[in-house]
């Protein structure tokens, strides 16, 4: 596990890029052209600036993990990686695309991972001649700070393969939680529900949004309130993963609440677009 693909250096690929590259892996980050590859970069810069800003990380080890981190628009640069984690854009036949070209062009040895939210691991390993080198490997976000991942096998992947993920995992300083290949693996599972309620309970009256809020803060000593947490992750991406675990399930607990569903059709998709349960302007 030393050399290192991800592909998409967004929010999440960049943030992936980084922790590997700390942990001492080369790293070729994958974009789909010149420009994104650029602001890929320019995030890993900023994030590691942080770092050295809070002390956390002098000039030379951010030298020296900037060194081991490379950007690509060519995906044949991929071809001699251990490791790709996929963390592109969510959408299912994008993934499928990478992971079938990613399959003729690695080695046999390699596994594929991604960091898919709700697409099922199963259909991406379908689309390559390894299924039982696929797993998901779903980090959180800031990728930098928060300490979990879940690792995600199906049916098809090997023991040794999953092992070999986790124990990479750890090496990047992870905590490895394993899920079964279900939507919501096991985190999404139980804070979507989680949300949806707090939404309902907003919607049907029963309390104002303050107050909710400040019941989970002080009465169970979340850092943020329901309210406030699904305005940070955005309403769309609540509401699609509860779409997701819905179709999945069939289960009313995560069919989206109304307000939910008309905020998010009004464009308040909470703090990124300046106003959700809250007001951010
Ligand atoms: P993002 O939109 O910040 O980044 C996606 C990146 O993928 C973009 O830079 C885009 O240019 C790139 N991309 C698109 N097609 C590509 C291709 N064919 N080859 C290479 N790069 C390509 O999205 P974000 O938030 O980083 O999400 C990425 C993945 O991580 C998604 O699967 C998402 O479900 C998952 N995820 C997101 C979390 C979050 O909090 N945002 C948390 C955990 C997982």
């Amino acid at each position: 596990m030393e050399r290192i693909g991800v592909i998409g250096g967004g929010l999440m690929g960049s943030g992936i890029a980084e922790v590997c590259a700390r942990a001492g892996s080369q790293v070729v980050v994958h974009e789909v052209d010149a420009t994104m590859a650029e602001a890929a970069l320019g995030r890993i810069e900023k994030s590691l600036a942080r770092a050295v800003e809070r002390g956390k990380l002098d000039d030379v080890g951010r030298d020296d993990i900037v060194s081991r981190i490379s950007v690509s628009t060519d995906l044949s640069d991929q071809a001699d990686r251990d490791l790709v984690i996929e963390a592109a854009t969510e959408n299912e036949e994008l993934k499928k695309g990478i992971f079938g070209e990613l399959d003729g062009l690695v080695s046999e040895e390699t596994i594929l991972a991604s960091n898919t939210s709700s697409i099922p691991i199963t259909r991406l390993a379908a689309a390559t001649t390894r299924p039982e080198k696929v797993v998901g490997l779903h980090f959180f976000n800031p990728v930098p700070v928060m300490a979990l991942v879940e690792l995600v096998t199906t049916v098809l992947t090997d023991d040794n393969t999953g092992e070999t993920v986790a124990a990479y995992a750890e090496k990047l300083g992870k905590t490895v939680i394993r899920a079964k290949d279900r939507a919501g693996f096991i985190v999404n599972m139980l804070l979507i529900p989680y949300m949806l309620n707090a939404v309902r309970m907003l919607e049907q009256g029963v309390a104002s949004r303050e107050d909710i809020d400040a019941g989970m803060r002080l009465g169970a000593n979340h850092p943020m309130g329901p309210l406030e947490l699904t305005d940070f992750v955005g309403l769309d991406t609540t509401k699609f993963v509860a779409d997701v675990l819905f179709e999945e399930f069939k289960n009313p607990e995560y069919a989206s609440p109304p307000l939910l569903t008309r905020m998010v059709e009004a464009g308040l998709h909470g703090r990124k677009s300046g106003r959700g349960f809250y007001d951010y302007s």
